[in-house]
């Protein structure tokens, strides 16, 4: 049996009135990549800011690496790194220093080598030495992400990663994201890119109404729906072909 990353049982959590989590439950396994996905408002974020100890539940139990959120929050917060919806970078650093800052905060002992690392990995390096403020959206995004990536936290939460990167940079952190699965780190992420969820994930679960409506692998929840019929279709390029194709990047996730 696989060890388990996540274990969530019955979370409940409501802003006043607002009744968001009404008894949420699922399980995700160490290594393994988790998509969440949900309507806008659905409590994707408040999952996750429950899961990274941001956010107190009002019922229910969360474990993280083995750590209960309510009871043991700094060994939960020491087990993960959170990449947030929106970017959490200094506008006034360079996109090294923020980078380096990270590391030493996490007692690295090289952080030089780990924020140039990070850099190249994320195509910075050309803007390394510039202050944020004067980054592209995508570029504080994959800022943001290769942030995330210093030290090694066994778990990962991505909350929309992708949201805002052009077609090569989603690729591209698909593929750290693999890495990182591979690698034995767990990665859980909310997406409303279905594709995306389609092409990474080892296991979805769609939150709806306070509840996980289903989940499963991606070829389970296939099996909800009546088999498929045969039928002829021409296959045309999708516009993300024909864009990844003309900028002369036509690597495709395998
Ligand atoms: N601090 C708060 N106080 C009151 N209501 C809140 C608060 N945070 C979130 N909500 C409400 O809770 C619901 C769930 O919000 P949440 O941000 O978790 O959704 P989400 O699934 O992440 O949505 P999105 O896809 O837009 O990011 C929404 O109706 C939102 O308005
Ligand atoms: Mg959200």
């Amino acid at each position: 049996m696989q060890n388990i990353a996540i274990q969530v049982k019955d979370l409940q959590k409501s802003y006043k009135k607002l009744n968001v989590l009404k008894g949420v439950n699922f399980t995700v396994e160490q290594g393994s990549i988790f998509a969440l996905l949900g309507s806008n408002g659905a409590g994707k974020t408040t999952l996750i800011n429950i899961l990274t100890t941001l956010l107190k539940q009002d019922s229910g139990t969360a474990i993280v690496n083995g750590f209960d959120v309510a009871s043991k929050p700094d060994h939960v917060r020491q087990s993960l790194s959170l990449t947030g919806q929106s970017a959490a970078v200094d506008e006034i650093l360079t996109g090294r220093e923020n980078l380096i800052m990270i590391a030493r905060l996490r007692h690295l002992n090289q952080p030089r080598q780990v924020a140039d690392e990070l850099l190249t990995r994320f195509g910075l390096t050309d803007a390394a030495t510039r202050r944020v403020s004067t980054y592209s959206g995508g570029m504080r995004r994959r800022l943001d992400l290769a942030m995330s990536l210093v030290g090694t936290p066994p778990i990962l939460f991505l909350d929309e990663p992708t949201t805002g990167l052009d077609p090569e940079g989603r690729i591209e952190v698909w593929k750290v994201m693999k890495e990182l699965a591979d690698g034995g780190r767990t990665v859980f992420l909310t997406t409303q890119y279905l594709d995306e969820a389609e092409q990474l994930a080892d296991h979805i679960a769609i939150l709806h109404e306070g509840r996980i409506l289903a989940s499963g692998t991606l070829t389970e929840l296939k099996k909800l729906f009546p088999p498929a019929k045969t039928e002829y279709v021409e296959k045309q390029p999708t516009l993300e072909e024909i864009f990844l194709a003309i900028i002369g990047k036509k690597e495709v996730l395998q």
